[in-house]
């Protein structure tokens, strides 16, 4: 008799409800599917989800980055000091446009720089701080490395790529940095596909992300006329559709990461990763003394688990930036295994992880100071 293999639980399973593509379809119906009217009005409904001033969708949350830092002015040369450990993007995005990286080691316990060891990477030369809010937390390492880069006089860019709409009203990701961005990619709380956005806190600001991303130049589709160089990074009022379906829904898709997450938490204890501002985790994640093996079982069990991200350094392009101990990082790229986090988890699927995670043959490890 052939037994029933259970069902597969991806990783990062995005959710789109039926009014998803509704959305989508109403907008192809319009005809307008470039860059427009839909992707206006989800920029000023971004900006206010995230209490800013003023919000410039672009084609990812890499591009953003980039942006945001030639908004902030800084040229081929400058320095600027990213987290040690994380997603390939947070460093390429500055790498790519001829900034120089420095590596800011993280704290172990919650994925974010680490505020006690943030001027070991600043020199006198460092002209802006990336601070990745790690699963979506802005906790108050995110005050303390605001506080120390004002007191430096040095900009700090929030990288709110998994912190979009959450907080309270006048604490909200992507908020606190000199500037800031998010990301729409599909694992992201709201997907548009592939997308992201710049956060601005005035209209120079907003104008200068604008031109950037349309060809350098605010002016030139009225003008005719291009006074800078630039690219088209824009994103597509098809996408945008997505992006305004998604905001529609921003408390239902928070409502249901806070359900899975709460699943899990509560059956793996102090087994599961938690954010430093005690809400819920966007990635799930566990440590363990082996993460291969742990990965294996469970893709034995249809439950499709990742080790992800590296220490920066790692990569070939970056290895000339290890230049003190990075235990924290090595730490999290030798224990930490990714479990299944996307906002189309079930509750039903976080519960048959918790129990295959209770089945595990493993030595669990602990990333708290
Ligand atoms: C923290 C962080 N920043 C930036 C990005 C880049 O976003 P995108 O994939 O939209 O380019 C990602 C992507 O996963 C990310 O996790």
């Amino acid at each position: 008799m052939n037994e029933q293999q259970p069902s597969i639980i991806p990783l990062a399973e995005p959710w789109l409800p039926p009014a998803c593509a509704e959305a989508v379809r109403r907008q192809v119906e319009t005809t307008f599917v470039g860059p427009g009217s839909a992707s206006q009005n989800f920029a000023v409904r971004l900006a206010e989800a995230c209490e800013v001033a003023a919000a410039v969708p672009v084609s990812s949350g890499t591009v953003a980055l980039s942006i945001a830092a030639q908004v902030l002015g800084l040229e081929p040369g400058d320095e600027v000091v990213v987290p040690a450990y994380g997603v390939i993007s947070v460093i390429n995005a500055f790498a790519v446009i001829g900034l120089k990286p420095r590596l800011a080691e993280i704290d172990a316990s919650t994925g974010c720089i680490d505020p006690k060891r943030l001027s070991d990477a600043m020199t006198a030369n460092t002209k802006a701080v990336v601070y990745v809010d790690f699963c979506g937390s802005i906790g108050p390492d995110l005050d303390e490395v605001a506080g120390i880069c004002a007191a430096r006089g040095v900009p700090l860019i929030e990288d709110a790529a998994w912190a979009l709409g959450r907080g309270h009203p006048g604490r909200r990701g992507g908020s606190f940095g000199s500037i800031g961005t998010v990301s729409f990619s599909v694992p992201k709380i709201l997907t548009t596909g592939q997308g992201g956005a710049v956060l601005a806190h005035d209209d120079a600001q907003r104008d200068a992300a604008i031109a950037a991303a349309d060809q350098g130049d605010i002016n030139w589709r009225r003008t005719n006329l291009n006074n800078s160089i630039g690219s088209n990074l824009r994103l597509s009022d098809l996408a945008a559709a997505l992006g305004n379906a998604g905001l529609d829904q921003l408390e239902e898709r928070w409502e249901r990461k806070r359900r899975a997450y709460s699943i899990l938490s509560k059956h793996l204890g102090e087994r599961l990763f938690r954010a430093a501002d005690g809400d819920a985790a966007m990635q799930h994640i566990i440590f363990v003394e082996r993460p291969d093996d742990v990965v294996a079982q469970l893709k034995s069990q249809g439950i499709l688990a990742a080790r992800q991200y590296r220490p920066m350094y790692h990569h070939p392009p970056y290895r000339g930036l290890r230049d003190r101990d990075f235990a924290a990082s090595e730490f999290w790229f030798d224990h930490s295994v990714y479990l299944p986090f996307g906002v189309g988890l079930t509750e039903e699927a976080a519960e048959r992880i918790a129990m295959a995670i209770d089945r595990l043959n493993c030595r669990f490890m602990s990333a708290r100071r």
